[in-house]
Formats: C-alpha cells, sequence, structure tokens
C-alpha cells in the first residue's frame, strides 16, 4: 500500500491533460504534479479534436513526468480515461497510455471520467470517507453505470456507497447545466476563449438577479432529476424580446446594453443554481434514509467551479449537518490529477489490468 506512483492521461473532451502523483504510506499525499495543455479547438469536432490532441499527448506526458521528477519506470501503473467521452479523443489518451505501460509491463486503470470528477474529492478532503453524497455538474458526460456511454445524464446526482458502488439518484432528462451556460454565453455576445460558464459568472455579478422572472424547472417532478433545456429557451426568448442589440460585441466600448445583459445572466444563474439546490435538498434526505451516516455531500465538475455555485451549495449542505467538499477550481474542471487520484484508489485494491506481454516471434522450427 505505500509508495505508488501514477501517471494520469485524460483526454475524453477538449483538454490535453496528465499528471503524476506520488502516494506514500496509506493516506499521505507526499507529491503532487500536474501539467496540462489546452487543445483548444473551440466545439467539438471530434476529428479535429483528436488530431489535436494527437499533436500534444507526447509532450504534455513528457511534461508531467518532467515536473515530477520521475522516469517512465519509477511508474507503477498507468491511469487513462476510457469513457464517456469522444471516442476518437479517448483513443489518442489510451493508445499513449498502452505505449508508456507497454515499456515496462506496468499495469494499466482505465478510468471513468465521472467517477474521477467525484473521487478527487477524497484527495482534497481526506476525512471524506464512503458513503458519501456527489453533485457531478458539467457539460459532458454518462451515466456513471456505462462507462462507454457518450449519452445519457450530464448533470449527475449520486450516492457513492464504496468504490465502484454508486447509486443514480438523478440525471438530466435533456441538457447539462454547463451546457446552457455556454450557449447563453454565447448568445450574450461574451468572450468564450476562457469558458462561456466563467464569463457568464462574471458578467453576473454586475446585474440583478430579481430583474427577470424565470421560471424554475421541473417544479412539479417531485424526484432529482435535472431539465435545462426549458430554461434555456427562456433565456434565448427574453434576449429575443430585449433591446439588446447582437451584433454588438459586448467588450465593444460602444456596446450601450451591457447592464440589460448582465440582468439576463444574473437572473439566469440565480434560478439554474436554485434548480441544483432543490434537487440537492431532496437527494439529501432521501440518501439520509438508506445512508444516515452520511456526513458530506461532494459537488465537482466544472461548474462546480462557479462561485455562486459553491456558495448556495454550501447553505445546502450546512442545513442538512453535512459538510461541503467542493475541489479547487482547477481540479473541478478537467484536469490529469482527478485521472491519476482515482487510479491510485483503485491501484490499492488491486483493480487493474496488467496487459499481456508483448509476443515474440515463434520459433520457426
Ligand atoms: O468538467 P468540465 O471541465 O468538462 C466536462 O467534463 O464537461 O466542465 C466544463 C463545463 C463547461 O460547460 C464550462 O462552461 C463550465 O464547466 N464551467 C463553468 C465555470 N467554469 C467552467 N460554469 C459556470 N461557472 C464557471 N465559473
Ligand atoms: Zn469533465
Amino acid at each position: 500500500d505505500d509508495d505508488i506512483v501514477i501517471l494520469g492521461i485524460e483526454t475524453s473532451c477538449d483538454d490535453t491533460a496528465a499528471a503524476v502523483l506520488y502516494y506514500l504510506f496509506s493516506d499521505y499525499l507526499f507529491l503532487s504534479i500536474k501539467e496540462e495543455l489546452l487543445a483548444q479547438y473551440g466545439g467539438v469536432a471530434p476529428k479535429m479534436a483528436a488530431e489535436a490532441h494527437s499533436l500534444v499527448i507526447d509532450q504534455v506526458v513528457k511534461q508531467a513526468l518532467e515536473n515530477a521528477n520521475m522516469e517512465e519506470n519509477d511508474l507503477s501503473a498507468v491511469a487513462v480515461t476510457i469513457g464517456p467521452g469522444l471516442s476518437l479523443c479517448l483513443g489518442v489518451g489510451v493508445r499513449k497510455a498502452r505505449q508508456v505501460a507497454g515499456k515496462f509491463t506496468l499495469p494499466i486503470i482505465g478510468i471513468h471520467h465521472m467517477e474521477a470528477h467525484a473521487l478527487v474529492a477524497r484527495m482534497v478532503e481526506k476525512e471524506l470517507k464512503f458513503p458519501f453524497l456527489v453533485l457531478l455538474i458539467s457539460d459532458y458526460a454518462g451515466s456513471l453505470t456505462d462507462r462507454r456511454s457518450t449519452s445519457g445524464g450530464h448533470n449527475l446526482l449520486i450516492l457513492a456507497r464504496d468504490l465502484g458502488h454508486y447509486v443514480q439518484l438523478g440525471t438530466t432528462i435533456d441538457d447539462a447545466i454547463g451546457e446552457a451556460y455556454d450557449k447563453i454565453a454565447r448568445w450574450l455576445g461574451l468572450d468564450m476563449r476562457k469558458g462561456g460558464g466563467a464569463a457568464l459568472e462574471g458578467l453576473a455579478h454586475e446585474g440583478d438577479a430579481d430583474s427577470i422572472k424565470f421560471s424554475v424547472p421541473m417544479k412539479q417532478h417531485k424526484d432529482c432529476n435535472f431539465s435545462y433545456a426549458g430554461l434555456k429557451t427562456q433565456v434565448r426568448l427574453a434576449i429575443e424580446s430585449s433591446n439588446i442589440n447582437m451584433s454588438d460585441p459586448i467588450s465593444s466600448a460602444s456596446c450601450l446594453d451591457r447592464a440589460s445583459r448582465a440582468n439576463i445572466a444574473a437572473s439566469f444563474q440565480r434560478v439554474a443554481v436554485f434548480h441544483l439546490e432543490e434537487r440537492c435538498e431532496r437527494a439529501v434526505k432521501w440518501a439520509l434514509n438508506i445512508e444516515p451516516s452520511i456526513k458530506h455531500l461532494v459537488v465537482s465538475g466544472g461548474v462546480a467551479s462557479n462561485q455562486y455555485v459553491r456558495t448556495r451549495l454550501d447553505h445546502v449542505a450546512r442545513k442538512n449537518d453535512l459538510q461541503l467538499v467542493c475541489p479547487p477550481p482547477s481540479l473541478c474542471t478537467d484536469n490529469g490529477v482527478m485521472i491519476a487520484w482515482t487510479g491510485i484508489e483503485h491501484f490499492r485494491l488491486g483493480r487493474f489490468e496488467i496487459p499481456p506481454p508483448a509476443c515474440e516471434p515463434e520459433d520457426s522450427v
């Protein structure tokens, strides 16, 4: 159980990421080093994305090892995202993992992307023991029970009972919250380079969240599922019926309707997050019924780097005597550390594959 060094590789969507984690003794993380390069190509055209990953993957992995002062033969295993995600993109990471592992017959650990978003919380909070409740919020995901699916829940509420034992309490019936943030940021003419979600959060600070009364999704459904398609449409209609001149980028000095856009952003954010709060509240009550020992609510995935989201869900947790665990923003968005960490979790329990040795050519005698 002591002294494990794991390389984690993540290429499921638009980040090419790798990290090396050095884990010493049963619960002490000695050193954590990562290097990520962004393969930014805007929009998800699988072939272009895969090409972008291919161009940088060798360099990203090399850099991650160098930063950790490690060589390939210092590794105990290689962990790599195998789903959900774009298969062409996943393939780039998996081939690289096989190549590195192949040289020294290292074990390979196939990682579920959403499990990694959830479990990295255990790296940052040592007190986080199973069972716990998890809210995963990003723009692209899959069901936690089908690691190869590319569709399904983009928002997930999960009861994590043990490593590899997850009960799905809720998922989105249409769009994910991250997708809604991105789409609305685009409609409002925001700068998408650092991500639509972060840009919209920034603009919302300037607006009045009470100015537009969007209705809360799924009020009549007393379950833990999510829906963001209707809210997106409400926002679209609000933009169309406003005086906003969409041909004017918000960054230009001549933009006269920045305040109206900020009001829309703030009003959307309030309702979008209120929907999360309501579903979480219900899930907490339900989960505590079957697992009264739950002490933590984990919130992770790209949207969890949003400060307003963190504050509101902290409130939900406290109200129910739970502690909120929200990884720092750099570990909430896609990264290599979460893959390496999840690799460590599985490796410690002997859950990995050792690829067969390369076949020697047969003697022709
Ligand atoms: O987990 P992630 O990095 O990638 C996926 O696995 O999908 O999540 C990306 C999503 C994007 O929709 C992005 O706009 C959103 O997370 N996001 C945010 C913020 N930062 C990233 N949404 C709202 N507020 C933010 N500050
Ligand atoms: Zn993700």
